[in-house]
């Protein structure tokens, strides 16, 4: 298992970050790291994803940053520059892949379909992203994957919550989540810093 799966596996949720402003980037990653999630996968549907990367991994050494949302070669090169630990996107890319990988970083490309997935591993990769998971299915079309694919590990995304985590968690191919409800929008653009940390400390209860 790779460096990055051990850590997800270790954290078992994944957050899901959109920031506006790179303002609230470092107070966002240290809300996340109180509460016992220290990861961040900031997405590149803002203009403030790279400025923020580059800020939480200056300023919080202990938070594993990413960037997801990345759609395309430029994208992926930026998120590099800035410092991005693992390269998250909604679907799998040849461009993405080959430039994360060419770099030496983590790639956990979008799939949801047996194509996308043997496209995936045309790179070797070891684990996938599905999304959006709730949409397609949820746990039973992972299960239905996994039988095909036993080799691979799953990141579902879109849709978790509380709720449902630890029905995906309970399927021993699923590594982690990803999610943004430890972190929503409307949380950060409060910046209601505590209840993040409240959030992230009861996804940790829930899920360990
Ligand atoms: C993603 O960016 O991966 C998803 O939009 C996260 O989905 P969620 O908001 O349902 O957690």
């Amino acid at each position: 298992m790779t460096e990055f799966m051990q850590k997800l596996s270790e954290l078992r949720v994944c957050p899901v970050v959109v920031l506006d402003d790179a303002g609230d980037a470092v107070p966002l990653a240290r809300a996340l790291a109180s509460g016992g999630l220290p990861m961040a996968e900031v997405t590149f549907r803002t203009d403030a994803a790279a400025e923020s990367i580059r800020r939480i991994k200056a300023e919080c050494p202990e938070v594993t940053v990413g960037a997801g949302t990345v759609l395309d070669r430029e994208q992926c090169m930026r998120a590099i520059e800035a410092g991005a630990g693992f390269i998250v996107s909604p679907a799998f890319s040849d461009e993405v892949a080959q430039c994360a990988i060419g770099h030496g970083i983590p790639y956990c490309p979008g799939t949801c379909t047996p194509t996308d997935i043997t496209n995936a591993l045309r790179y070797n990769l070891p684990m996938v992203k599905f999304f959006p998971a709730a949409a397609y299915g949820g746990l039973s079309t992972i299960k239905a994957l996994s039988a095909v694919f036993p080799g691979l590990f799953f990141m579902p995304t879109g849709g978790v919550n509380a709720e449902n985590v630890r029905d995906y968690l309970a399927f021993d191919k699923v590594i982690c989540v990803g999610g943004t409800w430890v972190c929503g929008k409307k949380l950060v653009k409060e910046k209601n810093w505590t209840e993040i940390t409240r959030l992230c400390r009861e996804a940790c209860e829930l899920t360990h």
